[in-house]
Parts: C-alpha cells; sequence; structure tokens
C-alpha cells in the first residue's frame, strides 16, 4: 500500500469519526465578533497552526484551501470573504468533502452571516489542482503537505505555484524537525499520515518554496508541536517536532536569490542620523528595521555600528526589501 493510500484511508476516518487528537494546535479559539466555531469543526481541527491572516485578505481575494478536514479554516477565511464560492476548498477525500459539508450546515445555524455557497468544495488532489492557471490570489494548507514525500510535496508545492496569480500568496502551516529521522520512522505511513514522520527541516522546507520560483518568504510563527520520546516511538532521544506559519510570495526571484524573512531586524547606533547602505536600506538612528536574512548579512558585512537580532520566526509584514 502506497502511503498517499495510506493517508487517504486514515483521513476517511477521521472523516467519519472525528478524532481530537490528530494534528492539534496551541492555538486559541478564534474569537471575532459574530463568529461562532461549532464544536464539530474544533474537534475535526486537522491542522498544526493557522493560515488565516487578515493581513493577506485585502483586495477580495480569491481563495484556495486545499485539504478541508473539517472546514474551521475555510469558515474563518469566509468570515472575511463573505460572497459566493469566494473560497474554493479541495480534497480528495469523499468523507472529508462530506464531513465538511454537513459541518458547514451547523456554521450556518450559529453564524447569520455565514451561508454555504461561500465555499465551493471541489473534490481533488493536491498533486493535481483542478483549478485554472493563475486564478487564485491566496492559496492555503494547513498540516498536508508534510505528509507528501520530496518529489510530491515539490510537485504540490508547484501547483500552488502554478494557480496563483503574480503577487500571490501560499499560506501553509505544517510540522517541521531539525532532527533527522531514522528510515523506521520516515517509512511508517501511518505516522507520516498522522503528520509526525514527514517533517523536514526549515531551511529545506524554505528551499522547496523558493526553487519553486517564490522570491520573498515569510516565516510568520515557530511553535513545539509535539515531542517523538523512546518512550512511545522508535528514537533513541527526545526529538522536538515544531510547526511553522509561513507565507511564500509569488514575487519575482530577485536576482540576488530570495528574501527570507524569519524575524530578524537591523539597528544602526551610530552618531550619524542614519546609514544608507546604497542598496535601499536607510537605518535611522537607533529604529529598528525589520529584514530578510540576505539583508541581515550584508548589513552585518560592512563593520558598521549595526546591530542584528535574531531570527524571531514571527515576522508579519514591514521591513525593507
Ligand atoms: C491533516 S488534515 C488537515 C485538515 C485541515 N487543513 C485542518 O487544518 O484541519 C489533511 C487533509 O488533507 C486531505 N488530503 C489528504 N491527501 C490529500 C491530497 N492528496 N489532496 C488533497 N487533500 C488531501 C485529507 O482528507 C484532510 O482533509
Amino acid at each position: 500500500m502506497s502511503y498517499l493510500k495510506a493517508t487517504n484511508d486514515l483521513y476517511r476516518d477521521a472523516a467519519l469519526t472525528p478524532d481530537v487528537g490528530l494534528c492539534c494546535t496551541t492555538n486559541p479559539v478564534w474569537q471575532f465578533p459574530g463568529l461562532s466555531i461549532p464544536r464539530i469543526m474544533q474537534e475535526m481541527n486537522y491542522g498544526c497552526g493557522s493560515t488565516v491572516s487578515a493581513q493577506d485578505l485585502v483586495g477580495n481575494p480569491r481563495i484556495l484551501y486545499v485539504g478541508v478536514g473539517g472546514g474551521m479554516e475555510l469558515l474563518q477565511f469566509s468570515y472575511f470573504s463573505r460572497q459566493k464560492a469566494g473560497v474554493i476548498g479541495v480534497d480528495v477525500v469523499d468523507e472529508m468533502l462530506a464531513a465538511c459539508r454537513d459541518n458547514f450546515r451547523q456554521a450556518e445555524a450559529e453564524n447569520d452571516w455565514f451561508r454555504s455557497e461561500y465555499v465551493e468544495l471541489v473534490k481533488g488532489d493536491a498533486l493535481d489542482l483542478p483549478v485554472a492557471d493563475q486564478s487564485v490570489d491566496v492559496a492555503a494548507q494547513n498540516c498536508l503537505f508534510n505528509i507528501f514525500k520530496e518529489q510530491d510535496l515539490r510537485k504540490a508545492i508547484s501547483e500552488m505555484y502554478r494557480v496563483l496569480k503574480p503577487q500571490g500568496r501560499l499560506v501553509m502551516s505544517d510540522p517541521v524537525c531539525e532532527v533527522p529521522l531514522g528510515p523506521e520512522l520516515r517509512n511508517d505511513d501511518r505516522l507520516r499520515a498522522a503528520c509526525i514522520s514527514g517533517s523536514i527541516p526549515v531551511r529545506d522546507y524554505i528551499r522547496i518554496l523558493t526553487d519553486a520560483g517564490f522570491g520573498t518568504i515569510e516565516v510568520r510563527a515557530r511553535r513545539l508541536y509535539r515531542v517523538l520520546s523512546p518512550n512511545h516511538y522508535p528514537v533513541d532521544q527526545l526529538i522536538p517536532i515544531e510547526s511553522i506559519e509561513i507565507a511564500a510570495i509569488k514575487d519575482p526571484m530577485p536576482e540576488d536569490g530570495p528574501c527570507i524573512f524569519t524575524g530578524k531586524s537591523a539597528l544602526y547606533y551610530g552618531k550619524e542620523e542614519y546609514l544608507d547602505d546604497g542598496k535601499g536600506h536607510v537605518l535611522l538612528q537607533n529604529q529598528p528595521l525589520a529584514v530578510c536574512d540576505k539583508t541581515a548579512a550584508a548589513l552585518a558585512s560592512l563593520g558598521a555600528e549595526i546591530y542584528i537580532s535574531e531570527s524571531t520566526w514571527h515576522y508579519n509584514g514591514g521591513g525593507c526589501c
């Protein structure tokens, strides 16, 4: 049985019987005016972070969401979009699409603003999206792509790149792991499907995004997700797995490489009013400026009186590039 078949089986079961411990996140349940998230959607929250940010949703964007789960994030996207088929939800598992459709009826009962027709649910595969080229502004997935082995992951990312309009945003949340996982874990199809053993290091994850052509990457959050202990898994040390929230923007690739924001800031502490590096970065004295890692390294190499902070892994826009 292929790991993709194991994945379909696991999520068919998780659609028929909600599995509260599957994936799971430390994010609080959204408390927005007029928004009620049905309990069943919370129980079927199979994500590991959030992909819904108001900052991505200005200008009436067309939104694609791949791997629908219980529909919680589709409801959250609809909260901002509020129009017929403003959000397209794609999933390969019939039972998950059916459960999501049922959950929307409960969401309609709890939210007078919501209509099921705000989301168009479509059967389809992340590896071959039933969506036209350059037709969406925001494409999202939460806790699905970590399941894919490298070749499929590259295919899934290239599909998202294909359907995004120029300057469109791919927003994602996935587990990542800095410690190499042994073959016993890697080849365990069920653990992979359950978002435990497919995780790769952040830098590899980002590299696959930039290889696909995304010119700007924003790491927006990074937090503990699971710890693999010898008590429960075939490991000989504690292995922390984190979840990241990340946005990849379909900007043209800069000639000197992608802009990757990991939450670094630069601050000029010299005696002049400001420092101009001659490359478009003006640092006012004692004012922090959010910079991408490439600019942080270039500024550090000037040997000037510039303090560069560590990555906070919490970048939410602004900055120099
Ligand atoms: C870990 S769950 C995440 C669900 C949802 N994103 C959430 O945050 O609750 C993975 C979802 O992807 C779906 N899925 C699995 N393989 C898929 C594929 N190849 N293409 C599209 N969806 C897939 C599953 O049915 C399930 O709904």
